[in-house]
C-alpha cells in the first residue's frame, strides 16, 4: 500500500528482491532487442524508407503536383480523379489531403522514380497495399524517396493516420504497368532487360 509514506524513509537503499532484478533484466534485454530489430531491418530488410526530406510551402507542393498531372495526365477514373503517366525516372508527385491521395500515378515495373511525397492540410499516412511500407504525411515537409515497382499491377494507398471524418476513405491508387504494356503504350523505359 503506497497510501502512506514508508516507514523506512530510505527505502532506496534496501537491497532489491531477486524476483525484482530478473524483471529488470528480461525489460533490459527485451528493450535491447527490440532495439537490434530496427537496425537489422533497416540494413536487410529492403525498405530503407528513411530517405530525404524537405522543407516545403503547401502551395509550392500543389503546384508541382499540378504541372506534373497537366504535362503527364492520360485519363481520369470515376470519380474524377486524373491519371499520369510521368515518363521513368523522373521525379512523381503524390499529394495527401482531405481525404484523398491525387493523382492516380502509372509506373512502369523495374524503372525507378523518385517519389516527393506532402500533404496540403493535415498530417496523413502513406500506407502501400499489399506491401509493409508506411510514412508518415506532413503539410509543410516533403519526403522523397526512390521507389523501383518490382511487381505490376493495382496497388492501393490507404491513410494510416486518423486525420478526422473521412479517414476511413481516404484512398488511393498506384497503377504498376509490366514492361511490355509500357513498351506498347509507346514510353520510353531506361532499365535494360
Ligand atoms: Cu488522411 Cu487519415
Amino acid at each position: 500500500m503506497a497510501l502512506l509514506p514508508p516507514k523506512n524513509r530510505l527505502w532506496w537503499n534496501e537491497p532489491l528482491h531477486r524476483m525484482e532484478i530478473v524483471w529488470i533484466t528480461i525489460a533490459f534485454l527485451w528493450g535491447i532487442a527490440m532495439f537490434s530489430t530496427m537496425i537489422w531491418w533497416h540494413i536487410y530488410g529492403e525498405q530503407n524508407l528513411s530517405n530525404e526530406s524537405y522543407r516545403i510551402l503547401p502551395d509550392v507542393y500543389a503546384e508541382r503536383v499540378d504541372v506534373m498531372i497537366d504535362a503527364y495526365q492520360v485519363g481520369e477514373d470515376e470519380f474524377g480523379m486524373p491519371i499520369v503517366r510521368p515518363p521513368v525516372g523522373s521525379d512523381i508527385y503524390l499529394q495527401a489531403r482531405l481525404w484523398d491521395w491525387s493523382p492516380i500515378l502509372e509506373l512502369v515495373e523495374g524503372e525507378s522514380y523518385r517519389l516527393h511525397l506532402s500533404s496540403i492540410d493535415w498530417q496523413h499516412g502513406f500506407s502501400l497495399q499489399p506491401t509493409n511500407i508506411n510514412l508518415q504525411v506532413h503539410p509543410g515537409y516533403e519526403m522523397v524517396v526512390t521507389l523501383t515497382p518490382n511487381a505490376a499491377g493495382e496497388f492501393g494507398i490507404v491513410c494510416n493516420e486518423y486525420c478526422g471524418i473521412g479517414h476511413h476513405l481516404m484512398t488511393g491508387r498506384i497503377n504498376v504497368l509490366d514492361r511490355e504494356a509500357a513498351l506498347a503504350a509507346g514510353m520510353q523505359l531506361a532499365a535494360g532487360e
